[in-house]
């Protein structure tokens, strides 16, 4: 949150089996102004249910605890509650309990003796670390008509999948967004991680043709029925590529996109996120308010250009307007900068620019440069086989599923705890008093 903006009020559910610990952590929490203490829960069983009524934003979650223990009590809230972020305490490190937790869902941890300042900024950060989770449920709230709270949710409460929205996107047609949309998806599939690809190119999608689907169904099935949409009906539009990845395919004709609000569409994508680890967004090139609401709701976008003038100018007016908007978190903080159909400094014609050039022109790093191979390309294209399930090895799709590779690594960085002492550290800074717990 930038300085200057008003904070918002950050609920939180304290979860402890002693009374004592429960009310010193209320008691620390009074002095925030921005922190407000929702509930309190002395077993798992009770917090669950507490939640679920409450919808806290933050759960301070102890382990052991009688009736239900605190890691299947995180599972339960993680699954119950998306925009829930749980935060262990433990009684001392304990890394087998911990991973556990974190496997259940939970966002972050705390040692006993907590110091205080470090209780704040740990809720202040997985709190803000949500802010995606949450857009996309008031997405879903607002095109549903309605809160999405505990007594609706018809898709949140079959949730199993991680949620992770990548959109691709190009302020210019005809650089490889689709390539780039379907190899990514196609890359990050594993035998314990569930994709799905959409086509947001409603008038002219082509995600069915570059993975020969034969579509019967489309997305246009689930934006007509918003407010009926469950898990089964998603099942049923879904296409099937042979990889087994998923596919939201777009209307086969351009008519049939006329009636499609962007409320519409962001409700089908806030629905089908709970269900996937990653759902990955083939984004219409134009700038507008559904590109503005994908952006809004994915936690990387991926901006492809390619080595020529006129992209490179298009791609800079979009940086300028990602780096204005400040909403929900900064989006240029999300972009990971692509070029496609780089070539060699011997092939390189003119009206051809360096990755150099452009990295230094746009102030924007390169992640990553994915060769020119028209032939290569093409041949996956009419086969409707990625590039990264035939060829991974041999480019250019070793570097797009070297671009699914370092989407993934960057996002579960941005999970993961402080894991090495140092940063336990620095977290807890020094001199401050240890406020309850006592040694544990
Ligand atoms: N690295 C590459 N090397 C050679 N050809 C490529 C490469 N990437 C994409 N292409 C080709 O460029 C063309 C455009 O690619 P693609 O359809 O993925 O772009 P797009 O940005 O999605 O276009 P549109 O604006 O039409 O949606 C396709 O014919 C594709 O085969
Ligand atoms: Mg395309």
């Amino acid at each position: 949150m930038s300085a200057g903006t008003p904070r918002e009020v950050i609920k939180v559910l304290i979860v402890d089996d002693i009374p004592d610990t429960r009310e010193n952590i209320r008691k620390l929490l009074a002095f925030e102004a921005d922190i407000q203490v929702v509930g309190m829960a002395g077993t798992g069983r009770e917090a669950v249910k507490i939640a679920t009524d409450t919808r806290p934003d933050v759960v301070l979650m102890d382990i052991n605890m009688p009736d239900m223990d605190g890691i299947t009590a995180t599972k339960a809230i993680s699954t119950a509650v998306r925009t829930a972020a749980v935060v262990i305490i433990s009684v001392q490190s304990e890394p087998g309990y911990l991973r556990q937790a974190m496997l259940a869902g939970a966002r972050d941890y705390l040692t006993k003796p907590i110091a205080s300042e470090e209780l704040y900024t740990t809720i202040r950060r997985v709190y803000e670390r949500n802010e995606p989770i949450r857009q996309q449920e008031a997405s879903l709230g607002a095109a549903l008509g309605r809160p999405l709270d505990a007594a609706h949710k018809p898709v949140a409460e079959q949730a199993t999948g991680a949620g992770h929205v990548i959109v691709v996107y190009s302020p210019q047609g005809g650089v490889g967004v689709t390539t780039v949309a379907t190899n990514l998806a196609a890359a990050l599939m594993r035998p314990d991680t569930r994709v799905l690809l959409i086509d947001c190119n409603l008038q002219f999608g082509d995600v069915d043709a570059f993975l020969n689907l034969q579509s019967q169904s489309s997305i246009a099935d689930l934006t007509k029925v918003v407010s009926d949409i469950d898990r089964e009906l998603i099942d049923n539009v879904l296409m099937t590529h042979g990889s087994g990845l998923r596919v939201l395919v777009a209307p086969s004709h351009p008519e049939h996109a006329y009636d499609i609000t962007t409320e519409a569409m962001q409700a089908v994508i806030a629905a089908c996120t709970p269900l996937y680890d990653y759902i990955v967004l083939d984004a219409p090139v134009q700038y507008d308010d559904l590109t503005l609401k994908l952006f809004e709701m994915a936690e990387r976008i991926v901006l492809v250009a390619v080595p020529t003038i006129p992209s490179v100018r298009n791609t800079r007016k979009m940086l300028e307007i990602f780096d204005n908007l400040e909403k929900p978190a900064k989006l240029s903080d999300k972009i990971v900068f692509v070029l496609n159909r780089t070539v060699n400094e011997k092939e390189r014609g003119r009206g051809t620019v360096p990755a150099e050039s452009i990295a230094a022109h746009l102030k924007k790093e390169v992640a990553l440069s994915i060769p020119l191979d028209e032939r290569t390309v093409l041949t996956s294209v009419n086969q409707g086989v990625p590039l990264v399930a035939k060829q991974k090895s041999r480019s250019p799709g070793k570097e797009l599923a070297e671009l699914a590779e370092l989407l993934r690594k960057s996002i579960e960085a941005d999970e993961e705890p402080p894991q090495t002492a140092e940063q336990q550290a620095q977290r807890s800074k020094s001199g401050l008093r240890a406020l309850f717990g006592g040694t544990g």
